[in-house]
């Protein structure tokens, strides 16, 4: 499909075409033109490294960056001693923040030993007003910072780079373009996300996303369903559909068309063995979504539902327009449809007023719920934010005690909910070749990862493993013939 297209057919003597894609398919070319001939000038080719922070959507949205890149003749590399150092950025809890500063003063030493070198800024942290003053007055030797409304613009940014010797900066408030086929260079051959909406409208008090990523928007179920087709083409057998809060999906297109629905056209393309998605939003939850995964046969019996909070009360704070009792009545709704579920979840500690008897709530649902696994966060004060300008902030060091006593919890229930599978013959699908030479990572549907000795020809395949050793969140295994 759109990898197989020959830029260099493309006339870059006309003008730049004003529609989105083939425009940038014009600037592909001639940024492949100009990095040729630069790299015939200095005797070698440039080199690129590539750093993604963040969610699903910023591995999704690098590989775009990471086919351009290798379109017009970077080589990419896994060290940052490479001509062109690029980050996508988070900025959904302060620490990755501080990451890409702290980064950002060795590569200002990389960049006066290397002439070439350029630097470049993406994604969310750039949506943030005080972080491009910043970068403006104190980071003057990054040559190109843009947001996350015009990624699909990085062919064009890039080769106004190239001609220009300062700094570029290139931020959109918002959007409602959806730019499709651009080159991709995939991660995993086997497996791949798909994103199906962008941005969110749930303005959760504590939470950056909406700001940083704009309103929502879903793209034509037509368009996912092609991107499928062309993913399965090309060898892939996984695919996770990505979304702020899938839950929503398509009911602001000019034909609505459901989450349920949407999987079950995915689920019809020939060829896709399994579809995941991320992230469910408990107050969208339909009945129908819980019914179609109860039937499907390809959508993975996994659900990652997160609740932030087990108090009410907080969860109102929160503005999650759900209570504890809502979660727990879903909790067990699908486990009544689909017994084995695996369910995962994100939990916040020390959202602004927790008390400890709030906190208590939150021990309170993950005993109940039986979690495969927690992710675990402290809470991060976002500037901007609803939450950030709350008064009674929780003391540091209360926060960290309740979040070593959420930890320990959720290891211990965690165990013993994934160790359920102990002794059983479970399909994965498998993904790596550890450290260890001759293991294999596998992941069955339910998301749980299982180690076993094989060969590399069972890359990307799938595989019948038992299960022997659970470990907690991963087990030690054995294949078998089936
Ligand atoms: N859209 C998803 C979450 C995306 S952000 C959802 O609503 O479920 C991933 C997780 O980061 C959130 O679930 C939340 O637990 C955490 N998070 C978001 N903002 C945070 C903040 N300010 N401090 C700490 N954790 C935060
Ligand atoms: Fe943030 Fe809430 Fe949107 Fe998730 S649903 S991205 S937590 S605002
Ligand atoms: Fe981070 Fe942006 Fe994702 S803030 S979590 S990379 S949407």
């Amino acid at each position: 499909m759109f990898n197989e297209l020959d830029f260099s057919k493309i006339d870059t003597w006309k003008e730049a075409p004003s529609d989105d894609t083939k425009r940038q398919y014009y600037y592909i070319a001639k940024c492949q033109e100009e990095m040729r001939q630069r790299a015939e000038k200095r005797g070698t080719a440039f080199t690129y490294c590539l750093t993604t922070f963040g969610c699903q959507m910023n591995e999704k949205q690098s590989e775009v960056i990471a086919g351009i890149m290798d379109e017009i003749g970077c080589v990419r590399r896994e060290s940052e001693d490479a001509d062109i150092v690029i980050y996508n950025t988070c900025t959904v809890r302060e620490n990755a923040n501080l990451k890409v500063y702290g980064r950002l003063g060795h590569l200002n030493n990389l960049k006066k030993q290397n002439p070439d070198m350029k630097i470049i800024l993406f994604g969310c942290m750039m949506q943030e007003e005080h972080v491009v003053a910043r970068i403006q007055k104190d980071y003057r030797f990054v040559d190109l910072v843009f947001g996350t409304h015009n990624i699909f613009k990085y062919a064009e940014l890039f080769y106004q780079m190239l001609s220009s010797e300062t700094q570029i900066i290139d931020i959109w408030e918002g959007t409602d373009k959806i730019v499709e086929a651009l080159p991709t260079e995939r991660n995993y051959d086997f497996k791949s996300g798909v994103n199906i909406m962008f941005g969110c409208n749930n303005f959760c008090s504590y939470c950056i996303v909406p700001y940083v990523r704009g309103r929502e928007r879903s793209r034509e179920p037509q368009a996912i369903v092609d991107e499928v087709k062309a993913l399965v083409a090309d060898g892939v057998t996984e695919v996770m559909l990505l979304g702020q809060n899938v839950n929503s999906y398509g009911k602001t297109l000019e034909t609505p068309v459901s989450f349920a629905k949407l999987l079950e056209m995915v689920e019809q393309v020939e060829g896709l063995r399994r579809i995941r998605f991320m992230t469910s939003h408990p107050k969208d939850l339909s009945d129908e979504l819980i019914e179609y995964m109860a039937r499907s046969k390809k959508v993975c019996h996994h659900l990652h539902l997160p609740m932030q909070s087990g108090s009410s009360r907080i969860l109102k704070d929160m503005n999650r327009r759900y209570d504890k009792e809502r979660y727990l009545e879903l909790v067990q709704k699908i486990r009544k449809a689909i017994p084995d579920i695996s369910l995962t979840t994100d939990i916040i500690v020390g959202f602004p007023g927790e008390t400890e008897e709030d906190f208590l709530e939150t021990l309170d649902v993950v005993d109940k719920a039986n979690f495969d696994t927690a992710f675990t966060f402290i809470y991060s004060k976002r500037s901007g934010t609803p939450a950030a300008r709350m008064e009674n902030q929780v003391p540091e060091d209360v926060v960290k005690e309740r979040f070593q006593r959420l930890l320990a919890l959720v290891q211990e229930k965690g165990k013993i909910a994934s160790s359920r599978f102990e002794g059983t013959v479970q399909e994965v699908l498998v993904e790596t070749e550890s450290k260890d030479k001759g293991i294999f990572t596998g992941r069955t549907q339910y998301n749980l990862l299982v180690h076993f000795p094989g060969s590399k020809e069972l890359l990307g395949k799938y595989v019948n493993v038992r299960l022997e050793t659970c470990k907690g969140f991963y087990y030690l295994g054995k294949m078998v013939e089936m």
